[in-house]
């Protein structure tokens, strides 16, 4: 059974897709152990708590600084002890500690098809605002690997999602995660919980 721990910053529908999949049987061999959040306020603490998970929060601004916080989360990851850790919608930065303490065992979902509108500064709906500005006629979303870059890792999975003429960030965003995130977030889970996938040479090997 593979542990998971959920690291959120908002709504939790990512994390929503991820519990409802693990019920209806779409994503086996899996458990979510712990949600984390850097947002008292997160909907999706409630989402676990309705669950019966255990939610924990993480601060930075609880800490003296970026390097104790940085510490104290991947302490916190430590003991937790998850076989992967699930980014869903979790704008912090990873601690490059961390990374190195899980390596290949931490996965992001990201708005765009990754290398384009990614990296610093773009998260949430921002990432929607700038495929609207830039006039880009597909996007979509993307699972990867995290590694020391930022939006850089080995890309397990991708899902196009059209723009349309009269598209706003908030009906882009809604789309993009209906059609996509919300797919392909738990299709990932379920891939590394029965072990369809591996990472060779910085690339994902389905097998
Ligand atoms: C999702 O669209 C997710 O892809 C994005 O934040 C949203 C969270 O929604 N993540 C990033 O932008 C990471 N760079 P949710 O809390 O409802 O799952």
């Amino acid at each position: 059974m593979l542990k998971l721990v959920v690291c959120v910053s908002g709504g939790g529908t990512n994390l929503q897709a991820i519990l409802d999949a693990i019920e209806s049987g779409v994503i086996t061999n899996a458990e979510v152990a712990a949600v984390v959040s850097n947002n008292a306020n997160a909907r999706a603490l409630e989402r676990a708590k309705q669950h019966g998970i255990p939610g924990i929060l993480l601060r930075p601004g609880d800490y003296p600084d970026r390097a104790a916080f940085d510490r104290a989360f991947t302490e916190e990851m430590c003991r937790l002890a998850p076989d992967l850790i699930v980014l869903a919608g979790f704008l912090v930065r990873i601690p490059g500690e961390m990374v190195e303490r899980f390596p290949d065992r931490i996965v992001n979902i990201h708005p765009s098809l990754i290398p384009s509108f990614c990296g610093v500064g773009y998260y949430g709906l921002k990432v929607h605002e700038k495929v609207l500005e830039r006039g880009a006629k597909v996007t979509g979303a993307t699972v990867h690997f995290v590694n020391e870059g930022m939006d850089e890792g080995p890309i397990i999975a991708q899902k196009a999602v059209e723009v349309q003429e009269d598209d706003t960030p908030q009906s882009l965003q809604k789309r993009v995660m209906e059609q996509a995130e919300w797919i392909l977030l738990p299709q990932a889970i379920d891939d590394i919980a029965n072990n369809r996938l591996r990472v060779e040479d910085g690339r994902v090997r389905h097998i």
